[in-house]
């Protein structure tokens, strides 16, 4: 497995990669993988020649009290699990290098962006549009997977494909979720055991939305409602949002009547998790 910092070093690899006829996947990170990281890796393994994946704790998507400083990295430890996969080769830059004193130029989506984490976390999707937006020019893949637990940021990126005509296939993968229901992420290793407890009222919120909707519910508000009950028993866990959206252009909508996600966000202790599931009505 290669392992490569400078960004043009990257864009040689790639560009010789597709003169060779080469198609490459990319799986783009932050690092301290999981679970969720390898299942994408592994599609990747399974749909491309050349398997790449980055690791970048992107600081332009941290906003100013968040956790730069502290987000776990362990950069061995990922090598050692891509290596499992097999990866082919790991971009894993330093942040002068992505980021040359005087840039200027940023990639923004605008609506999609505007509501849901957005709202809580501005300038956070810029920073991921724009690193993306980079990451596809330095490793040039053919295709790139991301996990549909970011779904505000997955469907962020999708925009920005479409808009700017990037000619990059974007392939959505399910959220991986542990044996009790918690969604994977980076940062489940901030939660204390009793956390860690309290966060399982995300997902459980989660299924009494669907369990409503499966019993003929289509309201969002009473959706809505069913998830946020969960969360709102749990001690110690403190609701952003709960809320329900179309599930492509993110706008709320009164009732449920073509797939709409429920995107739920919440701190459990100092730890910001998030979570959702898609509902999809039966076309009659
Ligand atoms: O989902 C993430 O880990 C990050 O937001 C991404 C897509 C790697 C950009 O930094």
């Amino acid at each position: 497995m290669k392992i490569i910092e400078s960004p043009a070093e990257m864009q040689r690899f790639a560009e010789t990669a597709r003169l060779r006829g080469e198609k490459i996947a990319l799986v783009p990170t932050m690092g301290y993988l999981h679970e969720g990281h390898l299942s994408l890796m592994r599609e990747g393994r399974r749909r491309a020649s050349v398997l790449a994946a980055s690791v970048f704790v992107n600081p332009t998507q941290f906003g100013p009290r968040e956790d730069l400083a502290s987000y776990p990295r362990d950069l061995q430890r990922d090598c050692r699990l891509m290596e499992t996969v097999p990866v082919d080769v790991v971009f894993a830059p330093r942040p002068e290098s992505m980021y040359l004193a005087g840039a200027q130029t940023w990639v923004e989506v605008t609506e999609l962006t505007r509501g849901l984490c957005g709202a809580a976390r501005p300038g956070h999707f810029r920073g991921v549009t724009t690193v993306v937006a980079k990451l596809f020019n330095i490793v040039k893949p053919h295709l790139a997977l991301f996990g549909a637990k970011d779904y505000q940021q997955l469907c962020a990126i999708r925009q920005m494909v479409r808009d700017l005509n990037f000619d990059v296939e974007i392939v959505p993968m399910p959220t991986v979720r542990e044996d009790d229901g918690l969604a994977m992420s980076s940062r489940n290793t901030y939660l204390s055991p009793a956390e860690r407890t309290a966060a399982l009222s995300l997902s459980r919120g989660l299924e009494a939305a669907r369990r409503a909707f499966v019993r003929g519910e289509r309201s969002s508000t009473v959706l809505a409602a069913a998830a946020r009950r969960e969360l709102e028993r749990e001690q110690g866990v403190g609701v952003e949002y709960v809320e329900v959206r179309d599930a492509i252009s993110l706008q709320e909508i009164a009732a449920v009547s073509a797939p709409a996600v429920v995107a739920v966000a919440a701190r459990v202790g100092g730890t910001r998790l998030i979570d959702n599931i898609v509902l999809e009505p039966v076309p009659k």
